[in-house]
């Protein structure tokens, strides 16, 4: 396996915590829950994509990048932890994002929208054409003599990816330091480089866990265990592992994401048992979406006493913010004011 030689930029703070979630796990009376603090990671709020940043910053300071260019969502963790990486590194960045609709207020700065002005990023909003947009900005600055280094959204290529079977490598010496058998892992899964470098990862290392990515809304789940086929066999011939998987090995739940960024009752739930539980924050984006099926699934009884399954917190608490009135709706037993906020490209106003 090739990772030990690629270069890394030394951005993310590793290895994060696996730490015992014994209220949780009492509470719901079923599997020993476990989570791993990805969200310790190091960069701006922590997150998942402090790994990814590290192989592909690592990759753009070899070739002597002077720019990077990318972008996202409105409210992207990806554009926050790649804004705080251009700082660490001392490196421009360009964000194109997608969003918001009819009905923003431009002037509203909150959540991670904030933080990509904090750190300084060149920012244009576009509803549409974002990704086309990137393109053309790394063109022109090529053409003006820069060396841009073009980072697709949430870096979910074979180098981001070797950044999560890195985090399972680590979680299987962790489940080894602690005689844990660690029989499920459950996260929030969007662009699919964590999953697949956590699948990969699992099966290579012979691990026994069961991968869960749970869909945060991102397209239907038939292109989606396409996709992350497709990556993960680039992501093992660029790594030099011989494993490869098949689609018995992509566990993909999209029944607890309405649509991105959509507020739900599970959602809300979760994050407030959460914090009252174990005193840990989740998002309502991303790790409340896997939360809740985590939660669900020790509820019904798919994950049983005999099971250990580790929550992997991949970050993304800056977006509590922006879900404010939601979230004082749900502490207060009101119905929630809305479901899609209106910086969601399914918006309409
Ligand atoms: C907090 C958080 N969790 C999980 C994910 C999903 O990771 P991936 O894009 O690698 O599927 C993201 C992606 O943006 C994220 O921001």
């Amino acid at each position: 396996m090739r990772l030990n030689t690629l270069p890394r930029a030394g951005l993310a703070v590793t290895p994060t915590p696996l730490q015992p979630l014994p209220n949780l796990t009492e509470h719901l009376g079923g599997p020993t829950i476990l989570v791993k603090r990805d969200d310790l990671t190091g960069l701006a709020f922590g997150g998942n994509k402090a790994r990814k940043l590290d192989y592909l910053m690592g990759d753009a300071l070899q070739k002597k990048a002077d720019i990077i260019v990318t972008g996202a969502g409105f409210h992207s963790n990806w554009c926050t932890q790649t804004a705080a990486a251009c700082c660490k590194l001392g490196l421009p960045l360009i964000l194109v994002k997608s969003g918001p609709q009819d009905g923003y207020d431009p002037d509203q700065w909150d959540g991670n929208h904030l933080l990509h002005h904090l750190y300084g990023a060149d920012i244009t909003i576009l509803k549409e054409g974002s990704g086309q947009r990137r393109q053309e900005i790394t063109d022109e600055l090529r053409a003006q003599g820069r060396n841009p280094y073009l980072m697709p959204v949430g870096g979910s290529t074979p180098l981001g990816a070797a950044g999560y079977v890195h985090c399972m490598l680590e979680l299987l010496t962790q489940a080894v330091d602690q005689t844990t058998e660690i029989t499920h892992l459950y996260h929030a899964t969007g662009s699919g480089g964590t999953q697949t470098g956590l699948a990969l990862g699992a099966k290579a290392l012979n691990t026994g866990i069961k991968v869960v990515g749970v869909s945060t809304g991102f397209g239907d789940s038939a292109r989606r265990i396409e996709n992350l086929l497709r990556l993960s066999h680039e992501t093992a011939e660029f790594l030099e592992i011989e494993t490869r998987l098949t689609e018995a090995d992509i566990n993909v739940l999209d029944q607890y994401s309405e649509g991105y960024g959509y507020a739900t009752e599970a959602k809300t739930e979760a994050i407030k048992l959460l914090a009252e539980k174990e005193g840990l924050l989740i998002d309502p984006v991303y790790t409340a979406t896997a939360m809740a099926a985590l939660i669900d699934d020790a509820r019904t009884g798919k994950l049983t006493e005999d099971d250990t399954a580790v929550f992997l917190h991949t970050g993304g608490t800056a977006a509590l913010f922006p879900y404010r009135d939601t979230l004082k709706a749900h502490t207060q037993g009101k119905p929630l004011p809305w479901k899609i906020p209106q910086w969601n490209p399914d918006y309409t106003g």
